[in-house]
C-alpha cells in the first residue's frame, strides 16, 4: 500500500528567535544587542535603526512577548499542539554582553539551560541558532560589524561556549540565520541585523556585504568544525531565505536572468555545502574590481567545515523579466532585469506572494544542488488576526495556507523522495514581526494579547489553527 504519512523520525515543531520573544533585554546581566535599538515600523512603513535606545522611540522587541518570564506557561502550550522540536535562537547578548569578552555571563548560559531543560522534561528537542538577527551591539558600533574579521573569532569563541555547555542538550544547530537575506547590500535592514554594518557616505555597500557575508561564512566554517569535535552527533546546518524566483515569459533571457538572480541567492549556500568559492562570484568581483580578502588559512577552513542540513525559510516566489515593455520594481544586484508580481498566486496583505507549489519545487532544486538532508525552518503566513467577542481566532485563511504548503512538502517527500528532516513553521506562536515590527502580523497558532503600541495583557489563546495543527501532528501528516 502507498505510504501516505511522513517517515516515523519526521520533526514536526515551531519556530521562533529569541530578540522577537523573549523581551528581557536587559534582565540578567544581558548586553544590548543590534536588535535593541531598532523601532518598530508598520506595514509598508520600514523601521529605523537609531544611534542606541533614544528615550522617546517605541522598541517592540524590548518586551516581546515576554518569553523570557513566561516560557514555562508557553511550553505547557506546545506540548498540548505536540511539537516534537521547537527551534529558537541563543540570544549572543545573554551570553557576552558585549562581545568580546573572554569569560561568558552565567546568569545567561543558565537561563538557556532552564530553558532547554524544561523543553526536554516536556518531550521537546530544542533546535538551536547561534546568530538570529541579535549581535552585541558593542561589536557594531567598535568594530564595525562582521566587515571586521575581529568578529570571526568572536562568533567562534561564542559558538565553542555555548555547543559545550549545551553539548547534551541540543544536537540540532544553525549557524546564521538567513544569511543571503543581505545578497545585494541594499537593504538597510538587512546589512544591519545579518552583519551588523553601518556605512560611511561613498562606500560601496555591495562590497563590504560581500567581505562580511565571506567572513560569517568562515566563522560559520569553524563553528562546524568545533561543533563535530565537540559532539561528533551534533547536526550543524546553515540557514538560507529561499525564494525561488522564476522567469516570467519563456523568453530565453528571462530564464538567464532568473539563474543569475538565482545564483546571488546560491552563492552562501554553495560555500556553506561545497566549502569552495563559487566561479561564478569569483568572476563578479573581478568584474566589479572589487578586492575581498581571505587567506588559504580561511579557504582552508571553509572546506573542513561544511554543514550537515539545508535549514531554510520558505515564505514566497517572484518572477523576473528581460522586457523592457513590462513594468516592474527594480533588482538591485542584477539591473539587466526587474522583478514583477507573478500573475498565477495571489498575495498577503503585505505582498508576499503565496506560492505552495514553490515549496515542492524548491525542495527538488535545493536537493538536487547539494545532495544533503533538508529542513524547512521556516515557513508561515503572516495575517491580522480578529479576536471574536467569545475569545476566538478562527484563523482559516492560515490553516488553507499551512495546508497546501504541507501538502506540497509531503509530495516532495513521498513522490519526490526528498529527504526532509522536519518541519517547523514560523512564528507558532505570535511574536514581533521582524520586518515591520509589529506584533499584528501574526503568524501564530497561540494568539497573543498585545497590539502594535505595545498594549494587552500578553494573555496567550489557541487559533483554530492550534487544533489543526495538533491533528497533522498527532496523524504524522496523514491527516492534513
Ligand atoms: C524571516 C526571519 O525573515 O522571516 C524571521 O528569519 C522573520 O525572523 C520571518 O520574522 C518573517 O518575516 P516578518 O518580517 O514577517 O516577521
Amino acid at each position: 500500500m502507498q505510504q501516505n504519512s511522513f517517515p516515523k523520525k519526521f520533526l514536526w515543531g515551531g519556530a521562533v528567535a529569541a530578540h522577537q520573544i523573549e523581551g528581557a533585554y536587559l534582565e540578567d546581566g544581558k548586553g544590548l544587542s543590534i536588535a535593541d535599538v531598532v523601532t518598530a515600523g508598520g506595514n509598508g512603513i520600514a523601521r529605523e535603526i537609531t544611534e542606541g535606545v533614544l528615550p522617546d522611540r517605541y522598541y517592540p522587541n524590548h518586551e516581546a512577548i515576554d518569553f523570557y518570564h513566561r516560557y514555562k506557561e508557553d511550553i505547557q502550550l506546545l506540548k498540548e499542539l505536540g511539537i516534537k522540536v521547537f527551534r529558537t535562537s541563543i540570544a549572543w547578548s545573554r551570553i557576552f554582553p558585549k562581545g568580546d569578552e573572554e569569560q561568558p555571563n552565567e546568569a545567561g548560559l543558565a537561563y538557556y539551560d532552564a530553558l532547554f531543560d524544561e523543553l526536554r522534561a516536556n518531550g521537546i528537542e530544542p533546535i538551536i541558532t547561534l546568530s538570529h538577527f541579535e549581535i552585541p551591539y558593542h561589536l557594531a558600533e567598535a568594530y564595525g560589524g562582521f566587515r571586521n574579521k575581529k568578529l570571526i573569532d568572536f562568533f567562534v569563541h561564542y559558538a565553542e561556549t555555548v555547543m559545550t555547555r549545551y553539548k547534551d542538550k541540543v544536537k540540532y544547530w544553525m549557524t546564521f540565520n538567513e544569511i543571503n537575506n543581505q545578497a545585494d547590500g541594499q537593504h538597510e535592514l538587512h546589512t544591519w541585523t545579518n552583519s551588523a554594518l553601518r556605512f560611511e557616505e561613498g562606500e560601496n555597500k555591495e562590497e563590504i556585504t560581500f567581505q562580511a557575508g565571506l567572513n560569517e561564512l568562515i566563522a560559520s566554517a569553524k563553528a562546524v568544525k568545533l561543533g563535530h569535535e565537540i559532539n561528533s552527533d551534533f547536526q550543524i546546518g546553515c540557514m538560507m531565505a529561499y525564494v525561488p524566483v522564476y522567469p516570467y515569459t519563456s523568453r530565453p533571457e528571462d530564464l538567464m536572468a532568473s539563474l543569475k538572480v538565482m545564483q546571488r541567492r546560491f552563492f552562501y549556500s554553495d560555500i556553506h555545502a561545497r566549502g569552495i568559492l563559487p566561479g561564478y562570484v569569483l568572476k563578479y568581483w573581478e568584474k566589479m574590481e572589487y578586492q575581498i580578502d581571505y587567506s588559504e588559512d580561511e579557504l582552508q577552513a571553509l572546506k573542513e567545515g561544511t554543514v550537515d542540513y539545508i535549514g531554510f525559510s520558505y515564505y514566497m516566489s517572484g518572477t523576473v523579466t528581460t522586457v523592457e515593455e513590462l513594468q516592474g520594481y527594480p533588482i538591485a544586484d542584477f539591473p539587466q532585469a526587474k522583478m514583477l508580481n507573478n500573475p498565477y498566486v495571489s498575495a498577503s496583505d503585505w505582498g508576499w506572494q503565496i506560492d505552495p507549489v514553490g515549496l515542492r519545487y524548491t525542495l527538488n532544486l535545493i536537493y538536487e544542488r547539494y545532495n544533503l538532508p533538508l529542513f524547512i525552518v521556516e515557513n508561515g503566513f503572516g495575517a491580522y488576526d480578529q479576536l471574536t467577542k467569545d475569545g476566538k481566532i478562527e484563523d482559516g485563511y492560515r490553516i488553507d495556507y499551512l495546508r497546501k504548503h504541507i501538502q506540497e512538502m509531503k509530495a516532495a517527500v513521498l513522490e519526490d523522495g526528498i529527504e526532509l528532516l522536519g518541519y517547523t513553521p514560523w512564528g507558532i506562536i505570535d511574536i514581533v514581526s521582524f520586518g515591520s515590527g509589529e506584533m499584528e502580523k501574526r503568524y501564530g497558532m497561540i494568539y497573543v494579547d498585545k497590539d502594535n503600541q505595545g498594549n494587552g495583557s500578553l494573555k496567550r489563546l489557541k487559533k483554530d489553527s492550534f487544533n489543526w495543527y495538533q491533528q497533522v501532528i498527532r496523524s504524522n501528516g496523514e491527516t492534513i
